[in-house]
């Protein structure tokens, strides 16, 4: 399924300009420059599908890729990034729960997580929020080339631990690296569990 095309939809700067949500949808979220972007590009084997960029801020829509006419890959705005307006940011991030939170066919949100750096403030805002509201979330660790594989397997169980208490986390954190291609197989197999037509 990840070898057919996936195709750009659309951008929507609000609500109204939603796709209709007539098929099945999971979202990468995260802090700004945590690998978005980049993640849906690896996982697709597309250079240029999403745009990603070293300068945090780059999407600032909700992007939505068909793949192969089956599910949607949505990229989100990232959040925490400092140098964009205040008020800018905000409507991002307000925009962006919105369609967490309201969202009927979102099968799952993929929250991404430096694997470097673990779980920060702002990302605990984030999944109190998802929490709260019941969307299913998974911790996905990006850019694992950076550290040593010890390092990875350390911030996993260390990540899984901060999970426990939190009623929407999905107990199983996946490692991956876009620049090195590892980890994606793990994270295709849990999307395509989302596809009626492959998980029967
Ligand atoms: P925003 O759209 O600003 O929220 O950022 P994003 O989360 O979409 O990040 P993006 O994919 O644009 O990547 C940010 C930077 O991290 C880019 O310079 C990427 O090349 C780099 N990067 C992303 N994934 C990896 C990875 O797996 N390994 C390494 N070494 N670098 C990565
Ligand atoms: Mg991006």
């Amino acid at each position: 399924m990840f070898a057919q095309s996936c195709d750009f939809i659309k951008g929507a700067v609000d609500l109204g300009g939603l796709p209709p949500p007539d098929l099945p949808e999971v979202a990468f979220w995260g802090r700004s420059n945590v690998g978005k972007s980049s993640l849906i590009n690896a996982l697709t084997n597309q250079k240029q599908l999403a745009r990603a960029s070293g300068e945090p801020g780059r999407t600032r829509e909700l992007n939505f890729f068909d793949l192969a006419g089956v599910i949607r890959l949505v990229d989100l705005p990232g959040y925490g990034f400092a140098k964009a307006p205040k008020k800018v940011a905000e409507v991002w991030t307000r925009l962006t729960e919105a369609f967490l939170k309201g969202r009927p066919n979102l099968k799952r949100v993929f929250l991404l997580i430096d694997a470097r750096h673990g779980l920060k403030a702002a990302d605990k805002v984030m999944m109190d929020g998802l929490d709260e509201a019941a969307v299913v979330y998974q911790i996905v660790l990006t850019k694992s080339d950076k550290i040593k594989p010890g390092q990875v397997e350390r911030m996993k169980t260390e990540t899984l631990e901060a999970l426990a208490k939190r009623p929407a986390a999905f107990p199983e954190i996946i490692a991956t690296s876009s620049s090195k291609k590892t980890g994606l197989d793990d994270l295709r197999n849990v999307i395509a569990a989302f596809i009626p037509e492959f998980s029967a």
